[in-house]
């Protein structure tokens, strides 16, 4: 299992439906107005966003690199796939990257993303994304955290240093002779200033919103307009 499928793996344990709801709800709201067709939605997780898209009247298309995602999504009978957002085909009227999915780019990963993204959008299209603000990390994300059921036991240990938020999953699933079997892995996270964001080739950051999902001023939504 690599450290995305143990995210996927431990997700449901760590208490995040409400923000998730949140977001989703604010990205709805942006998307509104926008007489949007088409939607890609790149680290889309088990989907749900694409989901409530679809009820709207939107054709999705999800990519993650977590196949444990993926297989969720084809579940629900979703169109989507494990791979990188630079082989995705097609052009899109909106494209979003919803919960944190750019704080898991390092710098030079994340430019070339960015430019991926711009690439598969049409002419007007639209691209949303929220990060973490140096306080959402330090003040928010930082700490131990541990949850279990009669199945699983979950540990958080994260860590900021650096502008890297260095997050120790530590995962203990029930096998059906009742021993326990231990899955261990940590995800980076990078906080990413405003600036990186000002001097893309093919995308122009027309609106940034800081806004408080867990605390005071912990994440910033960013909108883009290819450029
Ligand atoms: C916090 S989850 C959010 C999932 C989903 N967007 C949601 O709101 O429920 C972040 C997701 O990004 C995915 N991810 C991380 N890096 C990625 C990348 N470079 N390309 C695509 N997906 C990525 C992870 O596998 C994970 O599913």
């Amino acid at each position: 299992m690599n450290n995305l499928d143990l995210y996927a793996k431990a997700e449901h344990l760590l208490g995040i439906e409400e923000a998730t709801e949140a977001l989703y709800d604010l990205y709805r709201s942006e998307l509104d107005d926008k007489n949007v067709t088409t939607l890609l939605d790149v680290g889309c997780g088990r989907g749900g966003f694409m989901q409530r898209l679809i009820s709207d009247g939107v054709q999705c298309k999800g990519v993650d690199l977590s196949a444990v995602m993926i297989d969720e999504c084809r579940e629900q009978g979703l169109d989507a796939e494990c791979k990188d957002v630079t082989e995705v085909d097609g052009k899109y009227d909106a494209i979003v990257a919803i919960f944190d999915v750019l704080n898991f780019l390092d710098k030079d990963s994340l430019v070339k993303f960015l430019e991926a993204i711009a690439q598969k959008l049409n002419d007007d299209g639209i691209f949303i994304a929220d990060i973490n603000t140096r306080y959402g990390f330090s003040d928010v994300a930082e700490g131990t955290m541990s949850s279990e059921n009669d199945k699983e036991f979950l540990s958080v240990d994260a860590e900021f240093i650096n502008d890297e938020l260095h997050t120790k999953f530590t995962l203990f699933l029930k096998n059906e002779d009742e021993n326990y079997t231990k899955y261990q892995d940590t995800i980076i996270q990078y906080f990413h200033a405003i600036k990186t964001f000002q001097k893309l080739s093919g995308l122009k950051l027309v609106e940034k919103q800081t806004f408080s999902l867990y605390d005071t001023e912990d994440k910033t939504l960013l909108i883009f307009k290819k450029r």
